[in-house]
């Protein structure tokens, strides 16, 4: 959006041109002196000119050559434009003996080598243009090699390698006539250059996409007083108050882009003195507070982005007065209150992004019917109810683009078929309960339609043939019939729906370029085509269909990029096929509750970027094998629920990055291994990055992991929480031998069941190391000796389970154990003193109230990380998580409600979650 072309630098380029062609047209006959044309001619001599860009340069009249003006008083060459000529080679220093030459502009070439300090020959130059001129690491220019060209009044740089130490930035002081100085993406470092404050005459400054760093200096305002124009955004450590465009800024500055910076502050009111603005671009900077009522008086504003910051407060009704507005975006700010319907004055507006606020109230579209030019309309994620008037014909025919996820809206806008332009639709997080209107289909630009998270019901078109759909998200409705299958889908979701059927066997034709395929919670029947796995899939997600059949042998092959494979909850049989080890990319490998049979297929060791291995609740058999220690980048391995049989493989505590370990329910035998002090994402307590486990995002479509599990006595599915549990059950086996002492050492693990084995000997002391046990099962087995009281240091552990055992002596008095009751210590017919379970504990002294609050914390916690989640915050969520764990005392009514919340959370996840609270 932000203009790149300075205004000045094209009127200078057209009043130069003209002015050569004048020179042209009225001196047709001049001649170049020969010392000129010879210097050209040189300089040709060593480039390469693919287009033939040089070749009316023959002759003895150089004036008249291509890119070349004369003096028309002296007949020497004063212009060279050779802007965009793709020249390659070094520039002959002889060029730099046309001393006449006024205007230089070699820009958007292939030069190599150094601009040789000669250049500074040039005493008339006043014109220099070297943007682009060579490739950054092949081309140079050093600033100080410029500093006598002192007539220069336009020096423009962009691109360039400037290489700089600290003196030669400053070495632009030394051109006191300069007017116009861009040095845009220079690889500027350090503070803003103080020799700025020596150009009295400037008037265009672009110091954008540098690494300038530091405060913006006060001295600043000595430059922005007479500027008309200033630039340095994208330099991401460039601070300072924003109050400094208030102070002393030139009223007839047009542009201020200050984006991507870290400015702060809030906008002065001052700002409404500068009464030229043209351009405002403060998104993504640290600006804070409202927006001032004085920007209304800026009646030529024509662009204002103020996004992606934490301005607050109403949005001003008096913004309506800015009518030569076209670009307003104010979206991802905290404004609160409604739309003002003032907003129906803005008549020039194109854009309007208001998207990510807090913004509520009703509005009706037609509201903006004046807006005869708009073409992209965000009303996203605020808490507005938008609604769209029947009969009502918009005066505006060329909307591109219209988002109005979470916008309570009932119905699909009717006027929506008025407008054939429409590239982008997202009606996603509504509620919507209607079939989809079948002219949908024919808005023929139609690039990206998302209405998922919404009621829709009916079936779609079976062949979509005219659409240039690439982005088809439909996921979460209640659409049913055969699958609607778009010929050239990127992306394609259709998941959590009732469409039912087989899928086509054909559907690769579909797919080829296709990243993204999610066909997941339909009532999908028959086999799997082996033609759905294209080169470019990296999402295919089949999970929970009906799907039948073996899975293809040869799916595998043509499926070289796939990142996520989730087969999960269908009902596949006969053997996993042989070749995943062609899978080099893979780090989600989910085929849980089919019924595959047959052992671990050896080439599984090859897919050495796998993070998550579910193959739990099928009818696997033979040995865990040994390569597993190699897969050392598995985070989750599940294998719960099948026919393993054989001992626990010592390599399975080789895996450092593991975190959920679930061998439960199979027929191992033999000891836990005892050297458990490698499981090292179970050693720290500190949660891991959430990286891909939780969730696989690829440009805004999300695949998230799910995984069942045992937690606190029952089997749940939990979502979004795989960084966060760390656990280890190995239940339901044949194991023998001793609980390791070593287990003590795995201070993060939330959960461990080891019940249901032939596990002898005491309960180690090391247990009550165990910081963050929640959950702990060693119930059904042959354990003997004491309760030791160190476990009363479990101070999270909600759920015990030690029955069915031969424990003796008595039940500790101390910490959680006053919460458990009886069910926990049944059959152990030696054990004495229970306690009672109906008291209420709080460490702290004033007690409820404190934990009441806590409470409430707890609530709003869980609330925010919910938007979180939506929005991919992964890593806020496990902080907001441990923030609520770590204030928690030892009430166990309060925990139980802090706890059940989070896991409706946890359940919540497969809603939409919208940025509606
Ligand atoms: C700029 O030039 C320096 C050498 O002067 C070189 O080390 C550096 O890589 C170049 N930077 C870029 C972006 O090409
Ligand atoms: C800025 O301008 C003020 C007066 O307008 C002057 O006193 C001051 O010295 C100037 N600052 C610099 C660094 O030139
Ligand atoms: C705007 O300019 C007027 C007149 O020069 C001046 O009186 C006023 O203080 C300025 N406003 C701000 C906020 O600087
Ligand atoms: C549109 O403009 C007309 C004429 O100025 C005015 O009467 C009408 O109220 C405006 N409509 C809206 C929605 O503001
Ligand atoms: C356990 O593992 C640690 C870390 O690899 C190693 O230093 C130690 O020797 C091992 N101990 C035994 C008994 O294998
Ligand atoms: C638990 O305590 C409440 C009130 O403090 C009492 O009414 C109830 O009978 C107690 N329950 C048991 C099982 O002791
Ligand atoms: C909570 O506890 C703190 C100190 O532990 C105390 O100062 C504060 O007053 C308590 N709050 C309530 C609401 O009781």
């Amino acid at each position: 959006m932000e203009a790149t072309v300075s205004y000045s630098k094209v009127a200078l380029a057209i009043i130069t041109i003209s002015c050569g062609l004048l020179c042209l047209i009225a001196y047709p006959t001049m001649a170049c002196p020969l010392t000129d044309r010879n210097v050209l001619l040189d300089f040709k001599a060593d480039l390469a000119d693919e287009d033939k860009r040089l070749s009316s340069w023959h002759g003895l009249n150089c004036c008249t050559w291509s890119g070349v003006g004369c003096n028309f008083g002296t007949g020497h060459v004063s212009l060279l434009d050779l802007n965009g000529y793709n020249l390659e080679g070094d520039i002959h220093s002889s060029l730099f003996e046309l001393a006449e030459l006024e205007h230089l502009d070699l820009s958007d070439n292939y030069f190599q080598g150094n601009i040789t300090p000669h250049i500074g020959m040039l005493k008339k130059l006043s014109f220099l243009a070297l943007s682009d001129a060579g490739d950054a690491n092949e081309f140079y220019v050093s600033l100080e090699s410029l500093s006598n060209l002192v007539s220069l009044e336009y020096l423009v740089l962009d691109g360039l390698n400037i290489s700089v130490g600290k003196e030669s930035a400053e070495a632009v002081g030394s051109l006191r006539n300069l007017q116009e100085l861009s040095m845009s993406g220079c690889g500027l470092s350090g503070p803003i250059p103080n020799s700025l404050v020596k150009l009295t005459s400037l008037l265009h400054l672009d110091l954008s996409r540098n690494s300038l760093l530091a405060q913006i200096p006060a001295w600043f305002e000595n430059v922005t007083a007479h500027l008309l124009s200033l630039d340095l955004s994208d330099n991401y450590n460039l601070g300072g108050d924003i109050s400094f465009i208030g102070q002393q800024i030139s009223p007839s500055l047009t542009r201020i882009i200050l984006s991507r910076t870290a400015v702060e502050g809030e906008i002065p009111s001052a700002i409404g003195n500068v009464s030229s603005l043209e351009s405002l671009h403060l998104f993504n900077t640290r600006i804070e507070g409202k927006i001032p009522l004085s920007i209304a008086n800026l009646s030529k504003l024509f662009s204002l982005d103020l996004s992606h910051n934490n301005l607050r407060g109403s949005i001003p009704p008096s913004l309506g007065s800015l009518s030569s507005l076209s670009y307003l975006d104010l979206s991802y700010n905290q404004f609160n209150g409604a739309i003002p319907r003032t907003i129906s004055d803005l008549v020039s507006l194109k854009h309007l992004w208001l998207d990510s606020n807090g913004l509520s109230g009703s509005i009706s579209l037609s509201l903006l019917d004046n807006l005869t030019r708009l073409e992209y309309l965000f009303l996203s994620n605020n808490h507005l109810t938008v609604s769209s008037d029947s009969p009502w014909i918009p005066q505006f025919r060329n909307l591109q683009a219209l988002r109005l996820s979470s916008c309570n809206l009932d119905r699909i806008p009717p006027f929506l078929v008025t407008q054939y332009g429409m590239i982008e639709l997202d009606l996603s997080a509504n509620r919507i309960a209607t079939d989809i209107p079948s002219w949908i289909w024919d808005l023929t630009s139609l690039y990206y339609l998302n209405l998922s998270c919404n009621q829709l019901t009916g079936s779609l078109p079976s062949s979509l043939t005219s659409m240039t759909l690439m982005y088809l998200d439909l996921h979460n409705n209640s659409l049913e019939g055969p699958l609607p299958l778009p010929p050239d889908a990127h992306l394609l979701d259709l998941s959590g729906n009732q469409f039912n059927g087989s899928i086509p066997a054909d559907t690769g034709a579909y797919l080829s370029n296709s990243w993204y395929l999610s066909l997941s919670r339909n009532n999908l029947s028959g086999a799997i085509p082996d033609s759905i796995c294209t080169p470019e899939l990296q999402v295919l997600d089949l999970s929970s269909n009906m799907l039948s059949n073996m899975i293809p042998p040869h799916l595998i092959r043509k499926c070289s990029s796939l990142n996520v494979l989730d087969l999960a909850e269908n009902h596949l049989e006969g053997k996993m096929p042989a070749e995943w080890g062609n899978l080099k990319e893979i780090n989600t490998l989910k085929l849980a509750g089919n019924k595959l049979r047959g052992l671990l297929p050896s080439s599984l060791s090859k897919c050495h970027t796998l993070q998550v291995l579910d193959l739990g609740n099928n009818k696997l058999q033979g040995t865990i094998p040994h390569w597993i220690g190699k897969l050392s980048q598995l985070h989750v391995l599940v294998l719960r629920s099948n026919h393993f049989h054989g001992s626990v493989p010592r390599q399975v505590i080789d895996l450092s990055n593991l975190q959920i370990l679930d061998l439960s329910h199979n027929r191992l035998s033999g000891p836990i291994p005892s050297n458990l002090t490698n499981l090292l994402a179970m050693v720290n307590e500190s949660q891991s990055n959430p990286n891909h486990l939780e969730k696989y995002t690829l440009d805004g479509a999300i695949y998230t992991n799910k995984i069942v599990m045992s937690w606190k006595g029952g089997d749940g599915e939990f979502v979004k929480v795989l960084f966060i549990l760390k656990c280890i059950d190995l239940s339901n086996n044949n194991l023998s031998g001793n609980i390791p002492l070593k287990m003590g050492s795995l201070k993060g693990l939330i959960v461990l069941n080891l019940s249901r084995n032939h596990l002898s000997g005491p309960i180690p002391k090391t247990l009550g190391d165990m910081d963050q046990l929640e959950s702990l099962d060693l119930s059904i087995n042959r354990l003997n000796g004491k309760i030791p009281l160190e476990l009363q240091l479990l101070t999270y552990l909600e759920f015990l389970n030690l029955s069915y055992n031969m424990l003796d002596g008595k039940v500790p008095h101390g910490g959680q154990f006053l919460t458990f009751g009886e069910s926990s210590y049944l059959g152990n017919p030696k054990l004495s003193e229970i306690p009672f379970t109906n008291t209420t504990v709080c460490n702290n002294s004033s007690g409820y109230d404190n934990c009441t609050s806590i409470e409430t914390i707890g609530v709003e916690n869980s609330d925010a990380e919910m938007k979180g989640w939506a929005i991919g915050l992964g890593l806020s969520y496990s902080l907001g998580f441990s923030i609520v764990i770590g204030i928690l005392c030892f009430n166990n009514r309060i925990r139980k409600r802090v706890f059940n919340l989070y896991d409706d959370a946890v359940l919540a996840v497969d809603r939409c979650i919208t940025g509606n609270k």
